[in-house]
């Protein structure tokens, strides 16, 4: 199976199954002399984990992080860094009736045309638990592009109908509402709706929001390698997802240029631009604006209701799906998007050390 690695310099390798021993990541290409530990990694997937609220999967899971190589005396070596997640909540049981049928919205019937041979227990790699990996690999590209003034901040931007209210945008909320709702009065409005569509045995989607905050001009190079390309992809490649907008996003085909253009102005000594429709990257080139992003991921694939699907043999059958799910999957996939985002940018600024002579230059002489 191809396809577990990520990025150019910054190389991150995802390995696990959601219910085998554990999952990890393989990370190459980590600059030697960053001050790491594991609980630098652990406030991330903290974040991610499960079964902190009652809008949360009650499977509870440790996911306690061991970090196996690559660090020494608390610092990284420039070596790979090797990080391990032991899975400690399998239930196989619960899942031993999804070997015979395809759920619907699940990668189950794909994955058995492709390979005829699957690991069925709670979807395998592909469980949103294969995204640990990415969080223990995002942590280190907060850290690393913290020390650069880069800061990377994903949150809930709504839930079904809920939308945040930027004029109550609390950062703080972040972290304390177990929707990650920047908006406390919104996050209580979701989970009244939550609560509601959980008693119906239904699922539901939403959209999450990144905001990347002191970006160096000119990250990303033209063509193949567009800052902007190379972020969609990163985050299409999240479980879920279905659609990424950046800056305006889809509204830009619903507006004329002379609104849609941000006009270029001077602000101490400095190009700036008056708006921000383009989102920060203009020809695939970030261009010292904040970069917006917005995600749009689709409701919980796994719902209690009973659902028309067919089994391997080829009979229409009826199911009711088992097992420990959310009915939202946006809350806990915020930090995946953030950590996404900060290995791509991440990757991108180590590849533009080379774009120029005179930066060569400077570093060798
Ligand atoms: C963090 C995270 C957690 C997820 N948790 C669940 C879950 O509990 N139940 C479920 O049915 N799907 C869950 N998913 C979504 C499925 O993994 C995903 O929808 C499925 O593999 C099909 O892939 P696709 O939606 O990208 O086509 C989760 C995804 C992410 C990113």
């Amino acid at each position: 199976m191809a396809g577990s690695t990520y990025g150019n310099i910054f190389k991150i390798t995802t390995w696990g199954e959601s219910h085998g021993k554990a999952l990890g990541v393989v990370i190459d290409g980590c600059p030697a002399g960053l001050s790491l530990s594991e609980e630098d990694i652990q406030e991330y997937l903290d974040r991610r984990k499960p079964g902190k609220s009652k809008i949360s999967t009650p499977r509870k899971e440790d996911d306690a992080c061991e970090i196996l190589s690559g660090v020494f005396e608390g610092k990284t070596t420039g070596t790979p860094i090797s990080i391990m997640v032991p899975n400690t909540s399998q239930r196989s049981g619960d899942y031993s009736e999804i070997a015979s049928y395809y759920r619907p919205g699940h990668a189950d019937y794909t994955f058995d045309q492709k390979y005829g041979f699957r690991d069925y227990r709670g979807g395998g790699r592909s469980s949103g638990r294969e995204t640990i990996g990415r969080v223990a690999a995002g942590a280190i590209a907060c850290k690393l592009l913290k020390e650069m003034g880069i800061t990377v901040m994903a949150y809930t931007k709504s839930i079904g109908p809920v939308e945040t209210d930027p004029a109550k945008f609390d950062r703080d909320a972040i972290l304390s509402t177990p929707t990650a709702m920047p908006d406390t009065e919104a996050s209580a409005r979701a989970e009244e709706y939550l609560a509601e569509k959980m008693m119906e045995k239904d699922s539901v989607g939403g959209t999450m929001e990144c905001i990347v905050e002191g970006m160096p001009i000119g990250i990303g190079d033209p063509v193949f390698e567009k800052l902007d390309a190379n972020l969609s992809k990163a985050i299409m490649s999240i479980g879920a997802v279905k659609a990424v907008e950046i800056g305006d996003g889809t509204a830009v085909s619903k507006t004329v240029g002379s609104k849609n253009n941000d006009a270029f102005c001077m602000e101490d000594g400095k190009v700036s631009k008056k708006t921000n429709h383009a989102g920060g990257i203009l020809g695939g080139m970030s261009d010292g604006s904040p970069i917006l992003i917005r995600a749009h991921v689709k409701p919980t694939p796994s719902i209690f209701r009973t659902q028309e699907t067919v089994n391997r043999n080829g009979e229409e059958i009826e199911i009711a799906i088992k097992g420990r799910h959310d009915p939202i999957i946006v809350p806990r996939a915020v930090v995946v998007m953030e950590s996404m985002v900060a290995i791509t940018l991440l990757d991108a600024l180590m590849v533009n050390m080379s774009a120029r002579m005179d930066s060569l230059i400077e570093f060798y002489r």
